[in-house]
């Protein structure tokens, strides 16, 4: 579907909470600044995407540029104040795009449909990492590729990571679901993906610095 298509059956923007769209907008203002600090790392991360890409949780759309050229790409994106962000930042890319409402814990798609599948800071915030997973496995072609980018839990005994537990309940509420504690990287580990390669690194951030960014691989015979 092209961006033009997409535009005309989606949904409209209006349809969101108010609380969506305070979010959509505070994201679409501050992830610019974020972006600049883990760009280096993104384009080395999305250089050999091909084929049919899914992106869960888009959000605002800042990960599109980082897409090579004709790749097939479609977002499933929950918060619909988003959409209205993510397709003017299409547009000015000249990106089409397969924007969708939905839910990363239950895909539409097909079995073993997509060459890749990519979340950046969004297994922090579903309500299930593991249930997302095996969505992800699910619809990941035999040797498909799963890309991601999360903050995760600072590492256990450490005075951050008594403070990430000790703020999530409020940080849950302010911002939008998400877990600053959360062992992202076991719940990947767990999932059953044939191989898994990773690194951790720190961004400049109070709370959720620690990250990790890697790819995972779907066993390549099932
Ligand atoms: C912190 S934002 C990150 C957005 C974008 N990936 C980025 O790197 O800027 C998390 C996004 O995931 C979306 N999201 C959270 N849970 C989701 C779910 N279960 N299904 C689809 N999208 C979800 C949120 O609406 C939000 O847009």
């Amino acid at each position: 579907m092209t961006f033009d298509q997409c535009c005309s059956a989606g949904p409209k923007p209006g349809h969101a909470g108010w609380y969506d769209q305070v979010f959509a907008w505070l994201l679409s203002r501050g992830i610019a600044k974020y972006d600049q600090v883990v760009a280096d790392r993104k384009r080395v991360l999305f250089a050999d995407l091909h084929g049919d890409v899914l992106e869960i949780g888009p959000g605002t759309g800042i990960n599109l540029r980082y897409y090579p050229t004709g790749i097939r790409w479609i977002g499933i994106e929950r918060n619909l104040a988003m959409h209205l962000y993510l397709k003017k930042q299409a547009e000015s890319l000249h990106f089409d795009i397969d924007l969708r409402s939905g839910n990363a814990e239950q895909l539409e798609m097909q079995d073993g449909s997509m060459d890749a599948v990519v979340s950046t800071l969004v297994l922090c915030s579903v309500d299930s990492p593991a249930r997302v997973l095996q969505e992800i496995l699910r619809v990941l072609k035999p040797g498909g590729r799963f890309l991601f980018m999360e903050h995760v839990a600072a590492p256990l005994g450490t005075w951050l990571r008594q403070v990430q537990h000790w703020l999530r309940p409020v940080w849950k509420v302010v911002v939008n679901g998400c877990c600053p504690d959360r062992e992202t990287l076991s719940v990947i580990e767990s999932a059953g993906f044939g191989c898994i390669n990773f690194q951790r690194f720190r961004v400049p951030l109070p709370i959720v610095g620690p990250h990790i960014v890697g790819v995972a691989i779907k066993d390549p015979v099932v």
